[in-house]
């Protein structure tokens, strides 16, 4: 066997196979023509194998674990003594969020790096309520009193938002689950709180994409402009008071834009508004049924 239709054989065994070298006229599969293969320019094939040999060293970096030889395989010529340990290669578990259950989903979001917000953090917030709830409620992101608790809507614009939920018959974590955009605290140079940037809500979103895939909200209810945008995909200048009054739709289901609670607390002459958007989402609700 010549020392390339042996590197061939090898590289392939191993799942790295075939080479593809580039030819006078186009690319040209190594193992479809041997005869060939002996009249190639030597940088060709060095070339091709290279590129293989580099990939392959950069997943042999993960754990390796021997195993005795298979007789018949690529490793059992005169050149490789039968014992030759044959690696086992663990590729990394690397399992998109739409992909997980609740604890990995959790897990991830605890460790995730994504993006930058990832470095201010003291807590993620994951989100609080009933798993299985009905209602889901999105607000943008946590605050101060969020990131020290771990928990969304803790502070006044959430006691406001318990209060929300009373009026309507429902309750945190029954029924009910409230969730953000963005699951790390955005803040400015000065420390005070801002709104997540495009790239952030980009990083952030396969979680809460996955949360509501979980829980299968029947009705869905932006708490703002951030949420409001961010789910519907619409231009930064649309103004809240445009989405509201409508039912829109994601992820396939029914989704109803208010005001935030934290806006409501200065504006608080707008919460006849927020409570016919509060209305017309418990009779999309109603007409959906279950
Ligand atoms: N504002 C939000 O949008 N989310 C929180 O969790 C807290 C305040």
């Amino acid at each position: 066997m010549s020392d390339m239709n042996r590197r061939s054989a090898f590289l392939d065994e191993i799942g790295l196979g075939p080479i593809w070298v580039r030819r006078e006229g186009g690319i040209e599969l190594l193992d479809a023509a041997p005869e060939a293969i002996e009249t190639m320019p030597q940088q060709v094939t060095d070339v091709a194998a290279g590129l293989q040999a580099e990939a392959m060293s950069a997943i042999v970096e993960s754990t390796i674990v021997g195993e005795p030889v298979n007789e018949s395989s690529a490793w059992s010529d005169d050149s490789a003594p039968a014992s030759v340990p044959v690696p086992h290669i663990a590729v990394p578990e690397m399992v998109s969020p739409l992909a997980m259950d609740w604890p990995q989903l959790q897990q991830a979001v605890a460790s995730c790096t994504a993006c930058g917000l990832c470095h201010g953090r003291k807590n993620t917030v994951f989100g609080v309520g009933d798993n299985k709830a009905k209602w889901l409620f999105i607000g943008e992101g946590p605050g101060r009193n969020e990131d020290m608790q771990g928990e969304p809507f803790v502070g006044p614009a959430g006691k406001l938002l318990d209060n929300i939920l009373l009026a309507m018959g429902l309750k945190r974590g029954e029924n009910a689950y409230i969730a953000n955009i963005v699951k790390c605290r955005p803040t400015d140079g000065t420390g005070r709180d801002r709104p997540p940037s495009p790239e952030e809500v980009a990083a952030c979103m396969p979680y809460l994409q996955r949360q509501i895939e979980l829980i299968q909200p029947t009705v869905l209810v932006a708490l703002g402009k951030t949420a409001a945008l961010s789910l519907l995909g619409l231009d930064p200048a649309t103004p809240v008071s445009k989405l509201r009054g409508s039912v829109h739709r994601y992820a396939d289901r029914p989704l109803i834009v208010t005001y935030h609670p934290a806006y409501l607390l200065r504006q608080l002459g707008d919460k006849g508004k927020v409570w016919a958007d509060l209305c017309l989402a418990m009779s999309t609700y109603a007409q959906v049924g279950e």
